[in-house]
């Protein structure tokens, strides 16, 4: 089959298994080539198959710890005409570099909020892996059955505060377009907390805690966003807000429930604003994401995924430059926090019209890096071969 990229509403709907390949490499080279740690023995990572949590499980093994991965991700193979998604195929390189290297690894593919999901990890643990000292969740859903009541919850990306309209990008047509988000009812802020707030994180921690699956002294991180003033209304002050609000709450529980048990930490980690699966489905945030690639890029320090979150590694959790705010959480945002880069978005975001929103921001980097998600635009690809979609069904996760 001959794959080409479908996108639907900001989703990408095709993979390409060469491609990803290609940036699982890219990645695994740029951590090879840039400063070592001494990290984790041994981590499990909840998101491993894509975004923050890919990265985060790359550094970790190719950036000098070799540390042992155990990752878990909702993903799917091919199936007949269908290609998998982007995570499977990150996975299958991820695989095949560590196995090169003799790194050991195992991967759950299935839900993380099941509890067979996390007897199933617990098991493995127990029976072949041995304890972890950091475990990373790094989760990005639309949807959480809860384990004890059976309820599937729907998280609904909307503002507590009446309502935003915005501009935002159309990556089908390359124009902009107003949208709004409306204002969320009760029963959407509390199910956007029950999909993306910190229970199923406090849940996996005991559970790892209880069955004497953490060694002493093991730490454990969620990813988090805030952003600039510029996106309070659709972020910080909408219901995702209130869902990472009730993250950072949770780390703080945790924190002090593993200080008792193992001596252990939890802590939530504000990373920057990125084009991933999850982000670029944010209403209005894309154009944001436009505009401040272009500002940090002008001024020398953009990063991707594997630039932050390597940075997040080797200089603040296993390194000396921790950047920890008054909420003791991790901040690698600060680039994208600082007050030069939040004025000059903020006087670019006043400036753009549809007519002139791919000079001022740079909308082609953001459609670019939207494409690679798929493992498309990838140089050295020839995406004119036909894959065996059969073969790639039959290798082993
Ligand atoms: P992503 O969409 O690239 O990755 C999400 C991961 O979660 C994937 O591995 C996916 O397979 C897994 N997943 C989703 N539902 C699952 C389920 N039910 N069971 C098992 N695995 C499941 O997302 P991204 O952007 O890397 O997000 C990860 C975390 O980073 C999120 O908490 C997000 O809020 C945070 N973050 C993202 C930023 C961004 O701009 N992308 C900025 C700052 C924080």
């Amino acid at each position: 089959m001959i794959i080409e990229p479908k996108v639907k509403s900001s989703i990408l709907l095709t993979a390409h298994p060469e491609g990803c390949k290609q940036l699982v490499k890219e990645q695994i080279e740029y951590v090879k080539n840039n400063k070592k740690y001494t990290g984790a023995k041994k981590a499990l990572i909840i998101g491993s198959s894509s975004g923050y949590g890919l990265a985060t499980r790359i550094s970790l093994a190719f950036g000098g710890s070799k540390t042992e991965t155990i990752g878990v991700a909702y993903e799917n193979g091919p199936k007949g005409k269908r290609t998998g998604t982007a995570g499977w195929f990150n996975t299958l390189a991820f695989n095949e570099e560590a196995k090169k290297e003799g790194i050991k690894y195992k991967n759950f593919m299935g839900d993380a909020f099941s509890n067979e999901m996390k007897e199933d990890v617990i098991k493995f643990i127990k029976e072949e892996f041995g304890k972890v000292d950091l475990v990373i969740y790094s989760l990005a859903s639309g949807k959480r059955q809860d384990p004890i009541d059976g309820i599937m919850y729907t998280s609904a990306l909307r503002s507590t505060t009446g309502g935003v309209t915005g501009p935002t990008v159309d990556l089908e047509s390359d124009t902009i377009f107003t949208q709004t988000m409306e204002n969320a009812t009760k029963e959407e802020e509390k199910a956007t907390v029950k999909v993306m707030g910190g229970e199923d994180w406090n849940l996996w921690i005991r559970a790892l805690a209880e069955a004497d699956c953490l060694t002493e002294g093991a730490k454990t991180f969620a990813y988090s966003y805030i952003g600039p003033k510029l996106t309070y209304g659709i972020y910080k002050d909408g219901t995702i807000g209130l869902a990472k609000r009730h993250l950072e709450k949770t780390a703080d529980d945790l924190d002090a429930y593993l200080k008792e048990k193992i001596n252990g930490e939890a802590y939530t980690s504000v990373n920057k604003a990125l084009v991933t699966k999850a982000s670029a489905y944010i209403p209005i945030f894309p154009l944001y994401a436009c505009i401040l690639f272009k500002v940090m890029k002008e001024k020398g320090i953009h990063e991707g995924c594997i630039e932050q979150t390597h940075r997040l590694f080797v200089d603040m959790i296993y390194g000396n430059e921790p950047v920890i705010d008054e909420a003791r959480r991790f901040r690698p945002d600060n680039w994208e926090m600082r007050e030069d880069v939040q004025a000059e978005c903020e006087e670019l975001w006043g400036k753009i019209t549809p007519e002139n929103f791919r000079e001022l921001s740079d909308y082609d980097g953001f459609k670019y890096d939207f494409f690679q998600l798929g493992g498309f635009l990838v140089d050295g690809v020839d995406y004119s071969a036909d894959i065996d979609l059969d073969a790639l069904s039959e290798e082993e996760i």
